[in-house]
């Protein structure tokens, strides 16, 4: 079981990389982050499609192909030989001058990290996690697009700290108009009534491949699913409260600011969907 990580093709057990990529500088990059079932990359074509989308998005080129991208993961996989796999893709600008002007960076560096995969200890899915409603915002769709998956996280990254600061694992963010968004790295969805609701794109998150597969799964089975926009203040009257992510999956939220979500528990909408989105993982392959 070991790290691996791939650099412009070439695998490492460790890399430095230069102070002057703008990714570290600017945060000037996209990424994925894609887990294995059977040390198999899940929805790997989605990912691929999502992280040439955002780079387009950046107007960053990547010289590669789906097909060199296959390779690599194949090449680092086998390398890194773990039973189940975390894997993060990124492509950053690239190394150029101190400034923040793009066009001195000539090359991207596309580097694949894998490595042993931490899952979310399994009481977390069996009495769910604790959420807030923070103050800080998502950003607005015509400032840096939420849709866009790129390597600038600090605002999640806030919005995480101040969570962890009234006690819970995990924020909530609403947009600049008090709209409900999505966790820090999840999208959310909540249950009135039996009906499923979750914040539609226009409100500005990302589309989760894990949100996309939940839609699908609720409609194939029946439930009433609504994409909408909806007031930070009406997830206080949700009987039940779910997040989802590709390394979350489909995970139970118990508490809103420290105070239960219906009765307490993972209620039975969020069960079944938990149980239906694993059938769909390993259905894969
Ligand atoms: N995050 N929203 C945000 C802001 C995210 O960063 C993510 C994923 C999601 C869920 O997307 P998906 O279902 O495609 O994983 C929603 C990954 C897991 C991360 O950055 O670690």
């Amino acid at each position: 079981m070991a790290t691996k990580i791939n650099f412009n093709g070439e695998i490492h057990d460790q890399l430095s990389i230069s102070v002057l990529d703008h990714g570290f500088l600017f945060g000037d990059s996209v990424y994925e982050v894609v887990c294995t079932f059977n040390n198999q990359p899940c929805f790997l074509d989605k990912h691929l499609d999502r992280l040439f989308a955002s780079a387009k998005a950046i107007s960053l080129n990547i010289p590669h192909d789906n097909e060199w991208f296959l390779e690599q993961l194949k090449v680092t996989l086998g390398a890194a030989d773990n039973d189940e796999s975390y894997i993060r893709i990124i492509v950053t600008r690239g190394v150029g001058e101190i400034n923040i002007d793009p066009s001195t960076c000539h090359s991207p560096n596309i580097i694949i990290i894998v490595m042993e995969i931490k899952e979310y200890p399994e009481p977390c899915y069996e009495k769910g996690i604790h959420v807030a409603l923070v103050s800080i915002k998502r950003n607005a769709r015509d400032a840096l697009n939420p849709n866009v998956k790129t390597g600038n996280y600090l605002n999640n990254v806030l919005a995480k700290m101040e969570a962890n600061k009234l006690g819970a694992q995990d924020a909530i963010m609403v947009n600049p108009w008090g709209y409900l968004t999505e966790g820090t790295t999840s999208n959310l969805f909540f249950v009135r009534e039996g009906h499923i609701l979750t914040p539609s794109l226009d409100c500005g998150l990302l589309s989760g491949i894990t949100r996309e597969m939940v839609i699908q799964l609720s409609k194939e089975n029946g439930f009433h699913i609504e994409e909408g926009q909806w007031p930070g203040e009406e997830l206080y009257e949700a009987d039940e409260i779910f997040l989802t992510g590709t390394i979350k999956r489909v995970m139970p939220v118990s508490h809103l600011d420290g105070r239960p979500v219906g009765s307490g528990k993972p209620g039975p909408v969020t069960l079944k969907l938990m149980r239906l989105y694993g059938d769909l993982i390993k259905k894969q392959l």
